[in-house]
């Protein structure tokens, strides 16, 4: 006989399943959100991406796209996942920053937004260079800081750091605690909180839209400047300097507030060398700074 008691699969029913189950009940609904009044008969969906706590597709009907995204995965960390990203589509609705919501459901969980067309810049970098990648999402960032919801905080990098990021080892540095406890923190501000260059899109006009905020979460202002700042140096290793400094550049030119690009940018390079010389016992992070 065959005991089978160890043996713990978990099978994922194809996607197609899990949209059909995931949109029961409202497909009419959906049809309508996209399209107007039009027959749901006719939707087509196209997987983009699966994961065990979603499924994204495109959307089509009567020659129109949209975006959806379905939460369908079991656990508790998928319903927050699928409270994050809907309530920062609706608090950026309008900004021009983020695609637009077109519906919601909450039993469901999916969101439905506008379709932005396809090439992110991702798919883009023989078009977009370091400079113009780093100066797109500087002043994308800047406009997204000016409307993202904030609270006031208080108290410099280094303290914040040393409690919370507790896989960052700020010792490694030997001049991080000096210059961080110099730098003070501006309040917290909702933070996307994922920093991968896929979730930027770009549009035909050449704006760039972010997706993706099921990670986004209150964090002191300027943590998604430190996370785009590392992207930016991993993606364009060989011009990181050139990318790094348009992205500063773009920040500041169109930032309207306290927070100041070189103070971030010391503490993006601290972190990053904190990062590269980790775990290593002869500490080369001062030939970063
Ligand atoms: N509104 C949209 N229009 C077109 N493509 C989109 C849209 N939103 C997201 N995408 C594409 O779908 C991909 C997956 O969406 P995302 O929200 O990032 O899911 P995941 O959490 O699985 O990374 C994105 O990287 C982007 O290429
Ligand atoms: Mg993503």
């Amino acid at each position: 006989m065959l005991d089978l008691t160890s043996e713990h699969e978990v099978v994922t029913p194809p996607w197609r399943d899990r949209v059909c189950l995931g949109l029961k009940g409202k497909i009419n609904e959906v049809a309508r959100a996209i399209a107007g009044d039009t027959d749901a008969r006719d939707m087509t969906f196209t997987l983009i991406k699966e994961s065990a706590r979603s499924i994204c597709a495109e959307v089509e009907i009567d020659g129109q796209s949209a975006f959806l995204k379905l939460f369908d995965g079991e656990g508790e960390a998928d319903q927050l996942a699928y409270m994050r990203e809907k309530t920062c589509l609706l608090s950026f609705r309008g900004s021009g920053l983020v695609p637009r919501i077109l519906a919601f459901s909450n039993p469901g969980r999916f969101v439905i937004t506008e379709w932005v067309s396809k090439g992110q810049v991702q798919d883009r970098l023989d078009r977009l260079s370091a400079e113009d990648t780093g100066a797109k999402l500087g002043r994308w960032l800047a406009r997204y800081d000016a409307v993202s919801p904030a609270e006031s905080a208080c108290g410099n990098w280094y303290s914040y750091l040393n409690r919370f990021g507790a896989e960052i080892d700020l010792q490694a540095v030997e001049t991080a605690q000096d210059l961080l406890l110099e730098i003070p923190l501006c309040g917290r501000s909702l933070a996307r909180n994922d920093a991968a260059l896929g979730n930027f899109m770009l549009t035909h006009k050449g704006d760039i839209i972010a997706c993706d905020f099921e990670a986004a979460t209150m964090r002191p202002r300027g943590w998604d400047y430190l996370q785009l700042y590392r992207a930016l140096i991993l993606r364009f290793a060989d011009r990181a300097a050139d990318a790094v400094e348009a992205f500063a550049d773009g920040y500041a030119a169109e930032h309207k507030g306290a927070l100041i690009a070189d103070e971030l940018n010391v503490v993006a390079r601290i972190l990053f060398c904190a990062e590269a010389v980790a775990g290593r016992k002869d500490r080369e992070a001062l030939a970063w700074l």
